[in-house]
């Protein structure tokens, strides 16, 4: 059986980290979550005290990250200098800084080489925002998995009911506007990529879709 490398992209609590943990799960394939990798800068560029707007300081800091990666059980743990920022990188602070150092090209290609290789020889579902247009674009199975702005706040909310509905809301937008119109690398689906909306769907409606796709390609 040929195993194929799956690129996950959508914006944030579309679902797609769910969704890739368990589509790699179901095949018994590799998990990476690019997502982890720009929030631990975020975490690290925090933690040093430097200004996230920094290009020259956030791409020293990418650097000089060492990650180490573990998929068991359905979960992903993530070692940053023999470090789990596992927990610490779930976050809204360092969600934000995440997002503003992903816009600096020199923290994007110093991720890239190390994205691109856990890609390995397939068997790999890849979850982000540029994984089928820039680290995979020869990906056998590209998807785009979207949800409209309230469902998805409603999704985030729910995990941070302390906050008001509409800050939240208001938050998510704020990081869509900046993951979509970054000049390097922005958000955006790609021309060969199936367009999922999970607004209204399950979890697992959208798994058993991507699953039964790969499956096809797989055989
Ligand atoms: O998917 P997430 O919320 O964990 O990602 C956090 C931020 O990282 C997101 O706002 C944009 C950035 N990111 C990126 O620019 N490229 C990726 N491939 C993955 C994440």
């Amino acid at each position: 059986m040929r195993e194929i490398a799956i690129a996950v992209d959508g914006p944030g609590s579309s679902g797609k980290g769910t969704v890739a943990r368990r589509v790699a799960e179901v095949l018994g394939y590799q998990l990476v979550d690019t997502g982890t990798m720009y929030r631990t800068v975020g975490l690290f560029v925090l933690r040093a005290g430097e200004d996230v707007r920094d290009e020259a300081a956030c791409a020293r800091i990418a650097a000089s990250i060492q990650f180490r990666f573990a998929f068991a059980g359905g979960a992903l743990s993530i070692e940053a200098n023999g470090e789990d920022v596992s927990a610490e990188i779930r976050g809204e602070a360092v969600g934000a800084a995440a997002s503003a150092v992903a816009v600096h090209p020199g923290v994007r290609s110093a991720l890239l080489g190390l994205q691109r290789s856990l890609a390995g020889h397939g068997g790999v579902v890849m979850d982000g925002r540029d994984i089928g247009t820039v680290v995979l674009p020869n990906a056998e199975l590209k998807i785009y998995l979207d949800a409209s702005l309230d469902e998805r706040a409603r999704r985030r909310w729910k995990e941070h009911e302390e906050r008001s509905f509409e800050a939240v809301k208001e938050e998510l937008a704020a990081r869509d506007y900046q993951d979509t119109h970054r000049a390097v690398a922005p958000l955006r689906c790609a021309d060969d990529a199936i367009r999922i909306d999970s607004t209204g769907l399950t979890i697992e409606a959208v798994v058993k879709h991507i699953v039964a796709l790969a499956r096809a390609l797989r055989a």
